[in-house]
């Protein structure tokens, strides 16, 4: 039996890896691997450091479809619009194009002079379009009427959202939905699905599920 397995690691010797990975090549790899992600949380992560882990959302940008159904679930409607970390301004740009007059609230310096430079050359003036670079859990929401987020939201954003927005806000998510808030309506499917919830709705559902 043992002469069977020594013949096994014979034939398969140039198979089976003999010596351990050279302790350089290791640490190069790794140094490569830690700079390659250094740079992605740079440009995609900065101003974070000062946000609670579970409320960090990296930049995703909305795909087309995903674009398309927030417009539809904002058919209707006009005023105000504020897009809670707003990436590259494309759902701003969207918006603002049927008329809305826009804020998009963006943590990440690179989006925001992106966003502002794409503004710039489309000649869109500030009354219809701003990029804030700001936290938005900072910022004072009550005058707005309509909002978007391609974030994941949870209760906290839940709470604030209900506590400062007028009662004929419209709240679009993109992707994921409120926990337990009732929708209004939705668009799309799979990953490109929006949501949309009116604050009035919901603060009266809760003050029912509250009473129960
Ligand atoms: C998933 S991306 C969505 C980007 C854009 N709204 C879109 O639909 O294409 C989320 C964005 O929110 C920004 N963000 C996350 N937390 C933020 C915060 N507290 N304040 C401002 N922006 C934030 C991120 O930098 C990122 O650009």
């Amino acid at each position: 039996m043992e002469d069977s397995i020594e013949l096994i690691i014979q034939d398969y010797g140039g198979v089976f890896p003999t010596s351990r990975p050279h302790p350089i090549v290791s640490a190069c790899t790794g140094a490569v691997l830690t700079g390659l992600y250094g740079l992605w949380s740079v440009f995609t992560m900065p101003g974070f450091r000062k946000i609670p882990r579970h409320l960090k959302v990296p930049y995703l940008p909305s795909s087309k479809d995903q674009a398309q159904n927030v417009m539809k679930l904002l058919q209707g409607r006009r005023g105000r619009l504020a897009d809670l970390g707003a990436g590259d301004g494309r759902l701003v740009f969207a918006a603002s194009s049927a008329g809305f007059q826009c804020t998009g609230f963006e943590i990440n310096s690179i989006l925001v002079a992106y966003a502002r430079s794409k503004a710039y050359w489309r000649r869109i003036p500030s009354s219809q379009v701003t990029f804030v670079k700001k936290d938005f859990w900072k910022a004072d929401l009550s005058s707005y009427n309509n909002v978007t987020a391609f974030l994941v939201p949870g209760e906290v954003l839940g709470e604030k959202l209900l506590k400062e927005l007028p009662q004929d806000a419209l709240v679009i998510s993109c992707r994921f939905p409120f926990p337990n808030w009732p929708q209004k309506s939705a668009a799309g499917s799979g990953l490109d699905q929006t949501f949309a919830y009116e604050i009035n709705s919901v603060r009266s559902h809760l003050r029912k599920t509250e009473m129960k």
